[in-house]
């Protein structure tokens, strides 16, 4: 199976024989991290991270990745201190960094589409860290990744997947991930200014999907339930931010009221809607989940770069 300079723009990029084959190579690199034992010596393979939105766990697994698989990584740095604030353009900022030749470019930034955009203009390898409110396909790849961790299995799950759904990247790309597995079902969980987007459905083929607007009707019926934050940048109008400030809210409280506590999954960061009581219950999951992140990623790095 080659990935070999594969651009990774969205969860389709990606057929369910190659996700499992990462997950498993994950597993691989993750036993041997455990003994600090070196995976690679790849000097000769250069990424770069281009942030031109703010991350944490993105841009440092694919940092610490890069590290232990032994490759070089450089960092784009804080647009702050870059040409785009003299004006520069996106296709010029990306024809730039592309002109230097490294093997791959890990890209966020807040335009849907501009991923695509920049695979065209790259010669480089193209991972999208996340397009505006379009794609984030290695948080899919996390995320079924820690489904993987906690049950053994992807197939057969019920996952709700709760927040806010419409301006929410991470459950476009989760959706399209899950869509590649058997006999999912998933339930949607947001209040009604938040539903899932029609584009994002229109990508689901084989999934069986339930709305509803609180956890409390789908928590015995599931076995995870991913949470998300509401996406205060994507709002045109912060006021209409205001109003659904707080409008959804996972408490322990809540939670050891419900018959059967789920998995707790979630991209982060976390904002108000998972308060941190949770992280004292063993259901929470999504600490695991972000370091899950770096062995998946060393796991794709490996693999687009042919290491
Ligand atoms: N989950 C996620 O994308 O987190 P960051 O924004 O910190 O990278």
């Amino acid at each position: 199976m080659s990935l070999k300079g594969r651009d990774i723009i969205s969860a389709k990029d990606l057929s369910r024989e190659e996700v499992e084959f990462l997950i498993k190579e994950a597993e691989t690199y993750r036993n041997i991290l455990k003994f600090r034992k070196p995976l690679f010596k790849a000097e000769d393979k250069t990424a770069i991270t281009v942030f031109l939105e703010p991350s944490t766990r993105t841009r440092l697994s694919f940092q610490f990745a890069g590290t232990y698989l032994g490759i070089k990584v450089l960092d784009f740095g804080a647009t702050e201190i870059s040409s785009i604030q003299k004006g520069e353009t996106f296709e010029d900022t990306m024809t730039m960094v592309d002109g230097y030749e490294p093997d791959v470019i890990i890209l966020r930034q807040s335009v849907a589409g501009n991923a695509e955009k920049a695979a065209k203009i790259c010669k480089a390898t193209l991972i999208n860290a996340g397009d505006g409110i379009n794609e984030h396909p290695t948080q899919a790849l996390t995320d079924v990744y820690t489904l993987y961790r906690i049950f053994g299995r992807i197939d057969g799950l019920r996952i709700g997947i709760m927040g806010d759904l419409k301006y929410g990247r991470t459950v476009k790309s989760l959706s399209i991930m899950l869509d590649k597995f058997k006999d999912i079902k998933l339930y949607y969980v947001s209040p009604p200014s938040l539903k899932v987007r029609d584009d994002v459905l229109n990508e689901i083929k084989n999934v069986d999907y339930e709305f509803a607007e609180k956890v409390e009707d789908v928590a015995d019926k599931i076995d995870a339930l991913y949470v998300t934050r509401i996406q205060k940048e994507r709002f045109a109008d912060p006021s209409e931010y205001e109003k659904l400030k707080g409008s959804y809210k996972v408490t322990k409280d809540m939670l050891m009221k419900l018959k059967k506590i789920p998995y707790i999954l979630h991209p982060l960061p976390r904002v108000d809607e998972l308060t941190p009581d949770v992280d004292e219950l063993p259901q929470a999951k999504y600490f695991e989940q972000a370091k899950n992140g770096m062995f998946i990623r060393i796991a794709l790095l490996k693999n687009v770069l042919g290491i």
